[in-house]
């Protein structure tokens, strides 16, 4: 820990919640759940490896490839997240990385040989974005897709003068995978709300889905 913190920002989260354009429902005064701590895992894409593309945007569906504008396979996802601490107040300007495997359950990292495995050139694979002042970020990638071994799943890292680093995963809430899955399984009822999102039907802009997840970190 530095002897002298950069400054922070945060915002009381209801008046954040009455500013943003997306309808947060009202968060409450009590402590919030943690989203569970979780490690990379084998595919978290090396900083060596994504200096040699430029799009890692927040927009995992659409990839620019020279002239080439590809369209990823899959159900498109709309996912509004809201970075905010256990104490419940939102955080502006925190790095927020998201990766997952494409349609075709190929995580896009260096150790994936892509001529021996199916992967979609239309899907980007990992995304960053910073949360903006009410401590929002908004992605668009697909619903995540079982793995072998694995029930569905989106990696989460964020980065913070506050907190730190924290990593986690984001599930999809009922899916019929979850009991089965080792890293759930370990999850108790709390850790498991803060970590599962709630998919609902989208309509416009080629979107299936849309959801809206709380990302809750340590204060
Ligand atoms: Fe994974």
């Amino acid at each position: 820990m530095p002897a002298t913190k950069p400054p922070r920002r945060l915002v009381l989260a209801a008046a954040a919640a009455s500013a943003a354009s997306v309808a947060w429902p009202a968060l409450a005064s009590s402590r919030r759940t943690v989203l569970p701590s979780m490690t990379d895992g084998p595919f978290y894409p090396p900083r060596r490896w994504r200096a040699r593309e430029t799009d890692w945007d927040a927009d995992l569906t659409r990839v620019q490839r020279g002239t080439q504008a590809l369209v990823a396979r899959g159900e498109h996802l709309a996912l509004d997240a809201l970075v905010v601490d256990a104490a419940g107040r939102v955080i502006d300007g925190a790095e927020v990385e998201i990766w997952q495997c494409d349609a075709l359950a190929a995580y896009h990292h260096p150790d994936v040989n892509p001529a021996s495995a199916r992967t979609d050139p239309g899907f980007q694979g990992f995304g960053a974005a910073p949360s903006d002042a009410q401590g929002r970020v908004r992605f668009r990638t697909i619903r995540p897709v079982p793995y072998p071994g694995r029930t569905p799943h989106i990696h989460v890292k964020l980065r913070h003068a506050a907190f730190g680093e924290w990593t986690s995963q984001l599930f999809l809430a009922g899916d019929p995978g979850n009991e089965r899955d080792f890293l759930w399984r370990q999850l108790g009822a709390p850790a498991r709300a803060a970590a599962a999102m709630l998919l609902q039907p989208a309509g416009g802009d080629g979107l299936r889905w849309q959801t809206q997840h709380a990302l809750v970190v340590p204060d």
